[in-house]
């Protein structure tokens, strides 16, 4: 048994995309340091992420928090099998930071350098929750930048069956928090004050039917703030907590409806979730209740990996290494990849 966990590769991952920096080791799926070092604080003072002050704060901090990964994990950096590393999408700047220490890394080592597109890193955390899954399943993606059901039929290859036509579901929670005068990111703090409300305001009823798999928020969005902006031009009383209910039952209802609606046309067992709104608490028990009605198998990852961490590319990074699927020393941050173009390796 102990040859045999010996023979799993060994994995370090680096995410620096945003504002979090993280590092993490997992020996075949088994997480052995999960470390993150964030700069949230700093940018919640200008109501979202500054990248200078983004890419500053992963410089100071790469070092120590992979050195920390390393230690918790009980390995030596020699150890390593590989060392895998988020290289899109995301801040350029910040991007850079961490895929030139992975770079350094790997060549410093002579061990494989793995570039991981962030979206698959997303996907990819459901493989840390349950050990035993493998594709085909469906997956509900829902971060600051996307929202889209994708259905992943082998390791290397997923199906869009929708995606972001606007503001993506994350972008949508920041903006409203901002009208409500709630801290960035919005997501968290719209969740913790909707509990405090009802679901009584009116919102615009497309979200809530629609055909086909694509995701709008701009009217959504645009209908809070109206209704915020209405309210305080005319001095009548609201309440801050029946918007952000509303909002958020109005925002995540439909992602649960069209996520089941994929099930039933791709004929999935499997459901599994991912980015920042996959760690919303309404949604998560939305999405539990709709698949157990539908007698299908829900993996949702911890709410710590939902959210942007190093676990996950680590994770993503294993799919490659068991692909072979390596990156040369002069591979390039991007700031934005296509979905299509992250569907397959
Ligand atoms: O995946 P993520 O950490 O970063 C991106 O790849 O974009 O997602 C960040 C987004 C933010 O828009 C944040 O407000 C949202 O996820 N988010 C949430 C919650 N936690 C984070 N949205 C709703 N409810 C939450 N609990
Ligand atoms: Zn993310």
């Amino acid at each position: 048994m102990k040859d045999l966990m010996q023979q799993e590769p060994l994995i370090l991952g680096i995410e620096s995309s945003c504002d979090e920096t993280a590092a993490a080791v997992i020996r075949g799926r088994e997480l052995l340091s999960d470390e993150i070092a964030s700069s949230a604080a700093t940018q919640a003072k200008y109501g979202g992420v500054v990248p200078e002050l983004a890419s500053r704060a992963h410089a100071e901090a790469v070092d120590e928090v992979v050195a920390r990964a390393l230690k918790n994990a009980n390995v030596k950096k020699e150890e390593l099998s590989a060392v895998a590393v988020t290289y899109g999408a995301g801040l350029l700047g910040a991007l850079l930071v961490g895929l030139s220490f992975a770079k350094g890394f790997s060549y410093g080592l002579g061990i494989p350098l793995i570039g991981v597109d962030h979206i698959r890193g997303h996907l990819a955390a459901a493989y840390l929750e349950d050990k035993t899954l493998e594709p085909p399943f469906l997956t509900l993606l829902a971060s600051g930048g996307h929202t889209a059901i994708l259905y992943t039929e082998r390791a290397d290859k997923f199906r869009v069956l929708g995606g972001t036509l606007d503001d993506a579901a994350g972008e949508a929670f920041d903006k409203v928090a901002r009208v409500l005068s709630l801290p960035y990111p919005g997501g968290p703090h719209i969740e913790a004050l909707a509990r405090e409300g009802n679901d009584v305001i009116p919102m615009p009823k497309m979200l809530k039917g629609g055909g086909g798999y694509d995701f709008s928020y701009s009217g959504l969005k645009t209908a809070v703030i109206n209704y915020v902006h209405k309210m305080e031009q005319s001095d009548l009383a609201y309440s801050r907590a029946d918007v952000a209910c509303s909002f958020q039952h109005a925002a995540l209802d439909v992602l649960v409806k069209k996520t089941m609606e994929g099930v039933r046309e791709t004929g999935a067992r499997v459901v599994t979730a991912g980015g920042g709104v996959a760690a919303n608490g309404y949604l998560r028990e939305r999405l539990t209740r709709a698949c157990r009605e539908e007698n299908v198998r829900l993996v949702l990852p911890a709410k710590k990996h939902c959210t942007d961490n190093a676990a996950m590319i680590a994770a993503e990074g294993l799919v490659q290494y068991r692909l072979g699927n390596f990156a040369p020393l002069s591979l390039n941050a991007e700031a934005s990849i296509p979905l299509h173009r992250s569907a397959r390796l």
